[in-house]
């Protein structure tokens, strides 16, 4: 029986292994975490992550052919396979920080697979890493190697937030990336072997180890970049009110464009996009190319823009101030269907509307108070390391209220900010929370999912991203 085991229980591994599991009932895969907490939830009726479907897969594997468990060393020590999925924050000090990752958690990941290994080993890379890491990676293996064998692959995740299982049901592609050495070879075919259980061959893709590592960036480039250029847009549409739906839609239909990844928002979030492009930043400008950097540069620059314009629409409109003022925060996870809120762009338009003095209530379905107070007040890519690892919530935001229900958010509130798109905020009832709302009502939407005609006639002012503006909004003076 080949013997998987995963290093690291997140978004990745937890979801990625589950789904290995219940389509390869011959292997056995175990998934190992240092946070005690987080495979005691792993192993309950409560995962730690919401995913949908996800409780449905580890309910028919788990005890079957899918353990979770802290002892680390013992399983990577039995395993054929070994997994590493840990965490890769950006570097906050010394040489490269803000934009090169921080292989603190990999490389310890690395000297523990040498210390404990007693049989040969694949050693899978499964976090999203910069170029070249697999070679970091096999220099520490093969330097404490005491005649144990192993063989590095880069196999890069694709799947999205939300729906990570139809993703890994049915994935577009399955890229592994290994040696061009007869033992490379046959390692990728031994992985390759895993994913064919399921996924047809002319999906799975073998590539040499280097160009696997950065396809994953480029990827997650290229998909940040339509956001970009579709959020630049919006902000045109506005100016000239043009309706940036339209828009989207008259240039996805080019079958050489396509029509994904082209809905304007208020800024893409999640814990890839960023930092992988800060890290392609940072690869461009070790290797010589500060113009190439200097262009994935402004994908970045373009989603902060989108994140301050929104703050400043919503505070301008507000006779320009929100000072004392209820805002009512619907949303707050990165998109829909997670309550997962790493980079949320929830995180920067709360603090900058904190930032004139609002007093803000939250409501988003999946995410709790404690996770929220965290965000607010945590520093910039300190949510990138292990659970344990964080600071401590400090004393919480008085300003900030977070609350169960979306009529309960919105109840005296000054002004309403949609922010994520979960389904439920096109279901409320609008005149409801117009008539529970100080006058007048404002809603910002920052993704597009309300019927602004609708709620116009209600009586708010609304302002949809990229789409013409309210006559109110037109009248207000001009914004930063
Ligand atoms: C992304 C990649 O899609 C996935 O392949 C990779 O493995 C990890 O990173 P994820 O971050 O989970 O996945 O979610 P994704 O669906 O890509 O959304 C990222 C952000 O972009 C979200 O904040 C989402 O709301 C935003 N978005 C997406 C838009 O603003 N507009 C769009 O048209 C699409
Ligand atoms: P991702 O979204 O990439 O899956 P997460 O932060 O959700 O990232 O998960 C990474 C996991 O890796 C965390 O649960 C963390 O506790 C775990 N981890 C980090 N370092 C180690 C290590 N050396 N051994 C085992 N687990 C680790």
């Amino acid at each position: 029986m080949v013997k998987i085991c995963c290093i690291g229980a997140g978004y990745v591994g937890g979801p990625t292994m589950a789904v290995i599991a219940l389509k390869c009932p011959s292997v056995e895969v175990v998934v190992v975490d240092i946070s005690a907490p987080r495979i005691a939830a792993w192993n309950s009726d409560h995962l730690p992550i919401y995913e949908p479907g996800l409780d449905d897969v580890v309910k028919e594997c788990r005890g079957r052919n899918l353990f979770f468990s802290t002892d680390v060393e013992k399983h990577v020590a039995e395993a054929d396979i070994v997994f590493v999925s840990v965490n890769t924050p950006t570097k906050t000090r010394g040489l490269g920080a803000g934009k090169a990752a921080d292989l603190t958690y990999w490389e310890s990941a690395a000297r523990m697979i040498a210390d404990v290994s007693k049989s040969d080993k694949i050693v899978v890379e499964k976090s999203t890493v910069p170029v070249k890491t697999a070679e970091a990676i096999e220099k520490i293996l093969t330097h404490n190697s005491k005649g144990i064998n192993y063989q590095i692959l880069s196999n890069p995740e694709f799947l999205a937030e939300g729906t990570a299982i139809k993703d890994l049901f049915n994935p577009d592609r399955v890229l592994i990336g290994g040696r061009e050495t007869p033992e490379g070879q046959k390692a990728i075919q031994a992985l390759a072997d895993v994913y064919g259980q399921w996924v047809p061959k002319e999906r799975i893709l073998a590539t040499n180890l280097w160009s696997a590592e950065l396809s994953k960036l480029a990827a997650n480039a290229f998909l940040a970049q339509r956001i970009s250029s579709v959020n630049a847009m919006s902000a045109l549409c506005e100016a000239t009110g043009a309706d940036v739906s339209q828009v989207s839609y008259a240039v996805g239909t080019d079958t050489r464009i396509g029509p994904k990844f082209l809905n304007a928002s208020v800024g893409f979030g999640g814990s890839c996009f960023q930092k992988d492009i800060l890290n392609l930043v940072y690869i461009c400008e070790c290797n010589g190319l500060p113009e190439v950097a200097n262009y994935w540069k402004q994908v970045i620059q373009i989603n902060d823009y989108q994140k301050s314009r929104f703050v400043n629409r919503v505070v301008s409109s507000m006779f320009n101030t929100v000072s004392g003022k209820k805002i009512a925060v619907l949303g707050f996870a990165f998109k829909k269907d997670t309550g997962d809120t790493r980079e949320t762009p929830a995180i920067d338009v709360c603090k900058g509307l904190l930032g004139d003095n609002a007093r803000l209530s939250i409501y988003d379905p999946q995410v709790n108070e404690d996770q929220i107070q965290r965000d607010l007040t945590m520093k910039k890519f300190d949510w990138d390391h292990p659970t344990h690892l964080q600071p401590m919530s400090p004393t919480s935001l008085k300003q900030v209220g977070v609350v169960w229900d979306a009529y309960e958010a919105t109840k005296d509130a000054h002004g309403v900010c949609i922010l994520t798109e979960w389904d439920e905020f096109k279901g409320l009832d609008f005149q409801k929370i117009y008539d529970h709302m100080q006058k007048p009502a404002f809603i910002f939407d920052g993704r597009n999912i309300v019927n602004a005609e609708k709620l116009r006639e209600i009586g708010f002012i609304v302002y949809s991203i990229g789409k013409p503006l309210d006559k109110w909004l037109k009248d207000m003076p001009a914004f930063a």
